[in-house]
This record gives structure tokens, sequence and C-alpha cells, in this order.
């Protein structure tokens, strides 16, 4: 089936987008999202980026291949570009959004890569998600649970810079092994309502059933999902070479780690549903 764009899928409702590293993922979250019969995106980020040895087309070029197979629509997102070459390689590829993330620099700054980022990425059919608030646990980043997003300057930063979606800073941090951040739902609420765009939660693998549902409920449309996928992959690997210390071929582990990954995404989906 044709790719899906992501602007579209979070028209229609909020929408969860899962993080890419390997073909393996890819293959999990594709194969996940069919059989819940659930539209999703599909996200390839800087850090991923650079660890293929900084050249996006093979990733990209596979994970749409397999995104594509899918019966079920899929977009494609390129996720937390800081290098400015990286954002103008996102349109020789099949990506329909990308997130350019400014977030580091002060606000002035923030605002005017920004601005010129999303105007660069409206003239050639793309959608346009930034940060504001600095959502921490990003490599070489602390975890910043307390950082808030403020809705006043958040309205004033999606007029100033023509953004299409914004990230935000209600109590999750990237890169969490354990389920136990709290977001702040009132202040969701309050961007939901002050933000004429939608919002992004971005490390969501730390927030528990409960707290996603409610987030959901406030205001926020895409939800990103990156470590939940690692720990399924990772945990599987190991407990199949605990197993099997001799295994030579990582067809055999490759294959139940890709199926963990699957059943984290199909958890995940199911969040949305209710
Ligand atoms: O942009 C990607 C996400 O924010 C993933 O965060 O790895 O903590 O789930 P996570
Ligand atoms: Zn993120």
């Amino acid at each position: 089936m044709p790719l899906a764009r992501t602007h579209e899928l979070l028209a229609h409702g909020p929408a969860f987008a899962f993080n890419v590293i390997t073909i393996e993922h890819a293959e999990a979250i594709a194969s996940a999202a069919e059989a819940a019969n659930t539209p999703a995106i599909l996200q390839i980020s800087e850090n991923a980026v650079k660890f293929h040895g900084g050249n996006l087309t093979p990733l990209a070029t596979a994970t749409a291949a397999v995104a594509r197979t899918a019966a079920i629509p899929l977009a494609l997102h390129l996720d937390h570009v800081e290098s400015v070459e990286l954002l103008h390689a996102a349109a020789a590829h099949d990506f329909s959004s990308v997130m350019f993330d400014a977030s580091r620099l002060p606000y002035a700054d923030n605002v005017k890569a920004t601005a010129e980022a999303a105007r660069w990425a409206h003239q050639r059919d793309l959608t346009l998600e930034a940060e504001l608030g600095r959502i921490g646990g990003k490599p070489g980043d602390a975890h910043t649970p307390g950082v808030r997003t403020d809705p006043t300057e958040a309205a004033r930063y999606v007029a100033e810079t023509g953004v299409d979606a914004l990230a935000v800073a209600v109590g999750s941090s990237h890169a969490m092994t354990t389920r136990t951040a709290t977001l702040d739902h009132a202040l969701i609420g309050e961007l939901h309502r002050a933000v004429p765009v939608p919002l992004v939660l971005h490390g969501s693998s730390g927030v528990p059933d409960t707290e996603l549902r409610r987030a959901l409920a406030a205001g926020i449309r895409k939800v990103n999902v990156g470590t939940a996928l690692n720990q399924a992959y990772t945990g599987a690997v190991r407990a199949f070479l605990e197993a099997h210390p001799s295994t030579v071929d990582p067809r055999k582990y490759l294959t139940p780690a890709r199926e963990a990954m699957a059943s984290a995404v199909a958890t995940c989906l199911r969040i949305g549903d209710n």
C-alpha cells in the first residue's frame, strides 16, 4: 500500500510513532500495526542515521520498502534532526515529516533556525515538528522530567516559526527503562488549548499506560516510543543467547527479538484503542 502522510494520520486522531534502528525494527512495527489494523508512524532519528555511518539512504530506503508491504497505512518521519544537512537529505527520501530539533538553543535562536527549517520543509510538501522546552534524556543529556513547556511561549513559538506539530516537555524524559514518569495533565490541557497544532509526547517508553491514556485524552496527538522496543529486542537476544550460548547465526536470535518488538508495539497500539 502507498505510504501514508504523517499529518493525515494525525488529522484522524492520535498516532504512535516508533523508532527504527534496524530493518528488524521496521518489520516488527509494520507487522504489529497490520495485525492491530492501526496506522502508525515509523521514525528514523539522527542518532540512528549516525549509527549507520551518517548515510540516510540505506535505512530510509529499507524502512520505506518494509512500510509499503504492510496492508495498513504507515508514514515515515525523520526524528530529532539537528543537522541542516540531514534535514535537506529528507527531501530525497519517502518522509512526509521531519522533526527539526533546535531545543538545545536559546529561545530566539531556536525560533530563527526552526522558522527557516519550516519554510524549507513547506516548499517541499513536508511537515515540520519542533521542540520547545528541553525534554531530557537524549544522548549526552541528563534526565530532566521536571522541565516544562510554557503554554504562552508555546503559542508564540508556533506563530513565529510556522511549525506543524510541537513536542512539549510535560514530565516525560527520553530513554527511561522504567515506566515511572508522571505527566502534568493539566499542562497538557492548557497547551492543547493554547497551541493550534498537534502536540507530541517524546520519551513515552517511561510513561505508564494509564498516564498515556490520560495524555491522549488531554490532547497529545503523536506518541513517540523508542526505548521500549530496544528493551524488548535486547531482552530477547540476551535470553536466547543465555539459553543457546553456542549460537552463531544471527537469524536464530533476531527472530525472537523481532517478535518481542512486535509485541511491544502491539501493547502500545492497544493503549491508543481505548
Ligand atoms: O523521539 C523519540 C522518542 O521520544 C522516543 O523516546 O526512547 O524514551 O521512548 P523513548
Ligand atoms: Zn524524542
